[in-house]
């Protein structure tokens, strides 16, 4: 073992020890060997205004403990009475095996798919997720795509910055169109508002003095011009609400700001005989695990002819177009975490929920790895993700492999998705949203649709410009 390597390890084993201390500090009756992997159900405490490092690093742990936890049933696994949907819905009968790796439960920890190549990272193709958000038959069988849209598990490396440049950006749309709505009024004509954020284009809304907003003209965006960074979709928002939906899907762990009294009348919406399961601690905890995650590196120490391929794939990559949609960076204003967030929709807490007990602003800037991010000359930070948060037509009659799903999730076209975030790409093999191409080249040459033209004049190249540009992506790595 190297020695970076060997430093690691001793981190890793003395947050996991740390971990253990806070947990049991405040549970002496816990033992070693005990069933559960909540600690004898002692719900983490929500948490309120600004911690220091120390709260942070504290907090940070219990979230990396809850990630790795493989859930049993005295923690509350299984949901015999409800299935998988991100509503609570209830089942007509318990099926007759709750775990089932179609319609879940399919795993023990989020680790167990978040793995490659360490915890928090992607997933091989034995870790896909059949999606159908309940809205086809709960207890499906079969990988058929007709019950399911079958997805790759993607990495959460920087996926605070991830949300936190989606909350700018829909806060800035909003205003565009707040701003817009006013002009109308005052002016009597209608009026057109380009939606442009960060450089990203998201059409336009056509604005009629009454009031009344055409969203027709919209791209890649919901017409409540709310940013969805989350899933390869693009549908959702934040990383508590895909949290709290995964905790219900993957492990029938529910969380109590969902599936709690206050929406279903009961603390055991699925009739496990545990209530209360998962405690808003517990989501923020997890949420904080994550968002506080090192954003994806430039992997530097590569020899010199790869260094040199890297640097003319590089600059084939913007000379193709490859950049209008993978960005190499977008601007971010502020590293302050707001948890929960300003954007979600009930059933997930909102910062400004009527009750919500916890409200609080975890400082990114805090995290060692914030000193390496770049700023441009107004002092944001660039997040070099290689993305625009935006969602795509990626398949065309010719060019099809991407358009692979018969369902469309919430109503957003089958062959639409977000652009994928490059950055981590060269530790993240398989590839595509269902993770069925094996190299960078299948999955480049798969780009139908808004990519068309860029992808034709990618399949034009030589054999050694191509590869030029694999080694290139390839320098985009999950530090380890
Ligand atoms: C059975 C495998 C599996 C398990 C277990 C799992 N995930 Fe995932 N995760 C996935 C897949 C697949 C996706 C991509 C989903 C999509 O694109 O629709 C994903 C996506 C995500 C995302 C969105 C990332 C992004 O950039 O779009 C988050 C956040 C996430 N998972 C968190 C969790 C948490 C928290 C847990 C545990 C409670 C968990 N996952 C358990 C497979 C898994
Ligand atoms: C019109 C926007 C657009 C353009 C232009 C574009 N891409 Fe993409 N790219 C996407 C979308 C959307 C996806 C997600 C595809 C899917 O559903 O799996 C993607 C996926 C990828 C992936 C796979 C990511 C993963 O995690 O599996 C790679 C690699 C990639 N693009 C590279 C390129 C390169 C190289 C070019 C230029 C030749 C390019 N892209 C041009 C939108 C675009």
């Amino acid at each position: 073992m190297n020695r970076p390597s060997m430093l690691r390890m001793t981190a890793l084993l003395l947050s996991g020890l740390v971990a253990h201390q806070v947990a049991t500090a405040e549970n002496t009756s816990a033992k070693p060997w005990d069933d559960a992997a909540l600690i004898n159900n002692n719900k983490i405490k929500a948490f309120s205004g600004s911690p220091d490092k120390k709260q942070l690093d504290r907090l940070i742990a219990e979230g990396r403990r809850l990630f790795s936890a493989s859930f049993t049933i005295t923690d509350g696994v299984g949901r015999p009475m409800a299935t998988q949907a991100i509503i609570p819905t209830k089942r007509k009968r318990p099926p007759k095996n709750e775990f089932a790796r179609t319609a879940g439960l399919d795993a023990n920890a989020c680790s167990s798919c978040h793995n490659l190549p360490v915890m928090g990272g992607a997933g091989d193709f034995v870790a896909n997720v059949f999606v159908s958000e309940g809205f086809q038959l709960a207890d499906f069988d079969s990988t058929d795509p007709q019950f399911s849209n079958e997805r790759n598990t993607n990495h959460l490396f920087g996926a605070g910055l991830i949300e936190l440049l989606a909350r700018e950006m829909s806060a800035e749309l909003r205003a565009l169109r707040n701003q817009g709505l006013k002009q109308a009024r005052s002016s009597g004509d209608i009026v057109s508002v380009k939606l442009v954020t960060k450089g990203v284009h998201f059409g336009k809304l056509e604005i009629a003095p009454d009031g009344v907003v055409d969203t027709r003209k919209l791209e890649g965006i919901d017409t409540d011009l709310v940013i969805k960074p989350f899933s390869q979709k693009g549908v959702i928002t934040s990383l508590r609400q895909f949290t709290v939906n995964a905790l219900n899907h993957h492990h029938g762990m529910q969380a109590s700001e969902r599936f709690g009294a206050r929406w279903t009348g009961t603390n055991d919406f699925d009739e496990d005989g545990v209530d209360k399961e998962i405690s808003a601690g517990d989501v923020s905890a997890l949420v904080l695990w994550q968002a506080s995650l090192e954003p994806p590196v430039v992997n530097t120490l590569i020899p010199p002819n790869w260094q040199a391929a890297a640097a003319r794939g590089s600059a084939q990559f913007d000379q193709l177009g490859c950049n209008s949609c993978h960005q190499r960076t977008l601007p971010l204003n502020s590293l302050s975490f707001n948890d929960p967030g300003p954007l979600d929709a009930a059933g997930t807490l909102r910062s400004d929920e009527l009750g919500t007990a916890l409200n609080a602003r975890y400082n990114l800037a805090l995290m060692d790895w914030a000193e390496a991010l770049e700023k441009d000359d107004q002092g944001r930070w660039l997040v070099p993700l290689f993305g625009d948060l935006k969602r795509h037509t990626i398949a065309d009659t010719q060019v099809d492999t991407l358009g692979n799903e018969l369902l469309s999730q919430r109503f957003v076209e089958r062959n639409v998705f977000m652009t994928s975030e490059l950055w981590g790409i060269g530790s993240t093999a398989p590839y595509g949203h269902r993770g069925d191409l094996t190299t960078l080249n299948e999955v480049i040459s798969a780009h139908g649709g808004d990519a068309r033209d860029s992808r034709d004049a990618y399949v034009k190249l030589t054999e050694s410009d191509k590869s030029d540009i694999t080694a290139f992506l390839k320098t985009l790595v999950i530090a380890q």
